[in-house]
Order: C-alpha cells, then structure tokens, then sequence
C-alpha cells in the first residue's frame, strides 16, 4: 500500500485539460489526470493512444495546445508558464534506458546531481545503487552489466536528485520475458522503498493491474477512466476498458429492469442501474459457469455447444457457441470433463456489466461533436 497521504499536501501531480495535436493526428485530447503523493499509477492504452505523448508534456519535452500542469503543486506549464524540463524536479526512465555507454555506472547515476558537492555526490550515489541493489558496480560500464541491471541503473539515476515524480515509459519492454516479471516486482520494490510519486506507461494489461495503485486507461488521445484495479476490472465506465483490461466477451441485451438485462443465456443482474433499452453486457470467462446439459435442458436458454478447448494446466479455456451463434469463453479448472461437441448449460456468477449498444447514447463517452468541439477551440 501507498504510504498515508499528509494532510492538505498538494498532489504530486495534476493536469487539466491537456490537449495535443501533430497536423492533423489528434494526439492527447483533454485529458485531466491527478496522482497523489507516494503512489504508482499506469497509464495504459493500446498503441498509439497518445500515452507517450502525455508523459512527455509533464516533463516539459514538449508543450501541450492547453492545458495546464501542476507538479507539487507548483504549476509547470500553463497559460504564459512553461518551466524546461531540468527545473521540473521529474525524474526519467525511457525504454532504451538512455545510459551513457563511455561513462561507469556511477557517473551515470551522478549525472543529475551537479548541485552537490564531490563527496556529497559520491555519497548520493552509493546510496541509491545500494537503494537498487548494485551496490559496488559503480565502476563498471553500463555495456558490461545485464538487461535488468542496466534499467536498474537508469532507475538509480532517476531517482537520485530525490524526484517530485517519476515518469517511465514502456521500462520493461525491452526484457524477455522471464526478466520482465522479475524485473518489475523490483522496481516497484525500490519505487516504494524511495516513497517515490510515479507515473509509467505501459501498453500490458497485467503489468498495470499488478504493479500500481491506479490505472488511467486512455483510447484515441481521451482517458476513459482512472480507477484502482479492482474497480477498473469489476466496474470498467466504458465499453472499451471492459474489452481492453481482462478478457471480456460481449452479448446482445435488452433492459429488464433497473438493475437486470435479458440476454441470450437468460436474465442477468447488472452492477450499475441500465441506462439504454438496447444494452451490450459484458461476460468475463472466469464469471462463466459450464455445466453438461440435460436432456431437460438441452432447448433451455443458456444452452450451447462446446467448440474448443485451450487447456494451459493451470486452469483452461472452453469456447462455447450460443444457439444463436454468439461465442463466449469460460475459463475453468483443469479437470478435463468437458470436450468439444459436449451441449452445455450456461449460467453467470455475479452481476454483469451493460453498456448502451448506441455508444452515442453513452454518457460516460464524450461524443465526437463534443470532441469535435475541443478540436475547434484547441484550433
Ligand atoms: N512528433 C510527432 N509528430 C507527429 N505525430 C506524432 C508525434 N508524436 C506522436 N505522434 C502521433 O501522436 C499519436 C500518439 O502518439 P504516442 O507516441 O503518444 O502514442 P503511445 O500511446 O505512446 O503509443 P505506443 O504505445 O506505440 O508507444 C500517434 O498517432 C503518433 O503517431
Ligand atoms: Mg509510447
């Protein structure tokens, strides 16, 4: 857990409003993000979403269309304010880690801390490659160290100046993966260690569940939502972070109540009241229930066919096709009593999420003559 929020304290970080657009291309398009102190949020989306393009206005690398940043409380970039990088306090960790190959480890660590004396230096230095667990490699070249130390390294220089904030993009994706899961229970290790704010980037799913204390998943230049994990994964605001964070798996719906659907596999309750008539509803594999039919049951709704099995030991995945043709995934564990051909019924553990099936009719997804709106006065 995050360490207790000081009272009154400012948020590490808040951006309001942050637009960006290349030409046409329609980078990052309002986005208003906050992250308190102390804690680790992921900014997530699929590729190209304009996740990078974020990091890069709250460390001053390129300036937004408007929008402002306050980072500590002390705003960065605004109307007439645009503090450079090296006066925002932030610290950063790239992909490629950006290590100065001719210069040791130490020195590359040393690098932000001109403002201290020699001794106080050596002594900060020694401190966070102890802080990152490469303690006496200070005289090594970053070439002679391996994949994931040398991201230690580049971490160790991060957070050497002691950062408002640390900003990484996309820190493991050049690890295999074997190194990538190890490598990033360590980071977030040594981030809480330091009680550092961060901010990273990732386009894995996994990675951000796992590794943060929130998660604002972005789509086409807009934050869709920004929730601790659970909350993401159990009431995902949009139909696209559904799809996006977990397997989901989606059924036609109508309005049966306030709080219940009719679907293909019968009535279901929701965990939000229904806003539209017409519904799509969201099946998470792991909330699917298979059981072989019964004869009795064999016309029933919420019958169907199993069509394949992908069986990882652990647990598998049964594919089931609906009478009416719609595929849903179960997933299940690995005791094997189930193969293809067998008929199935179906049944669903817990509420179910439905979003409106006209996304236009959605309140929570800004509509494009909104986004067209924001363009215009960007413009
Ligand atoms: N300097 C630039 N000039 C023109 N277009 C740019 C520039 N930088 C980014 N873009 C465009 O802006 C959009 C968002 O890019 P961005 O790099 O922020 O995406 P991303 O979410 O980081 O993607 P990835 O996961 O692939 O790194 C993309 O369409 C990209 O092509
Ligand atoms: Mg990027």
């Amino acid at each position: 857990m995050p360490p207790p929020e000081p009272s009154n304290a400012p948020p590490a970080l808040t951006c309001v409003g942050l637009a960006k657009r290349f030409g046409e291309t329609v980078a990052v398009d309002g986005v208003d993000l906050e992250v308190p102190r102390g804690h680790l949020t992921a900014l997530l989306g699929p590729s190209g979403c304009g996740k990078t393009t974020v990091l890069r206005m709250i460390a001053g690398l390129i300036s937004p269309d408007t929008g402002r940043i306050d980072i500590d409380g002390r705003t960065v970039t605004g109307p007439d304010i645009s503090v450079p990088p090296e006066r925002r306090n932030v610290g950063l960790v790239f992909q490629d880690y950006a290590l100065f190959p001719h210069l040791s480890v130490g020195r590359n660590v040393a690098y932000g801390l001109s403002d201290l004396s020699r001794r106080q230096r050596r002594a900060r230095v020694d401190e966070v490659l102890e802080l990152v667990g490469l303690g006496g490699l200070s005289h090594r070249l970053p070439t002679a160290l391996s994949g994931g130390q040398q991201q230690r390294v580049a971490l160790a220089r991060a957070l050497a100046p002691s950062p408002d904030l640390i900003l990484l993009d996309e820190p493991f994706s050049n690890l295999d993966a074997a190194l990538r899961a190890t490598v990033r229970e360590e980071v977030r290790t040594i981030l809480r260690a330091a009680e550092a704010t961060a901010v990273f980037v990732t386009h894995d799913q996994e990675e951000a569940l796992s590794l943060t204390d929130n998660v604002a998943v972005m789509h086409a230049g807009r934050l869709h939502q920004v929730a601790d994990p659970q909350t993401l994964y159990t009431k995902p605001a949009t139909r696209f972070v559904a799809e996006f964070v977990g397997e989901a798996d989606t059924l036609p719906g109508t309005r049966a109540g306030h709080y219940l659907v009719d679907t293909p596999i019968g009535r279901l309750p929701t965990a939000a009241p229904v806003t539209s008539d017409a519904v799509t509803v969201v099946i998470r594999p792991e909330a699917l229930r298979l059981r072989p039919a019964t004869d009795d049951r064999r016309t029933a709704a919420g019958a169907g066919i199993v069509i394949g099995i992908s069986y990882f030991g652990h647990d598998q995945l049964v594919q089931v096709e609906l009478d009416n043709g719609a595929l849903l995934r179960a997933r299940r564990g690995p005791q094997l009593d189930l193969h293809r051909g067998t008929r199935v019924s179906l049944a669903v553990d817990g509420p179910v999420v439905a979003f409106p099936a006209d996304p236009q009719a959605d309140p929570r997804i800004p509509s494009d003559d909104e986004a067209a709106t924001t363009l215009a006065s960007v413009g």
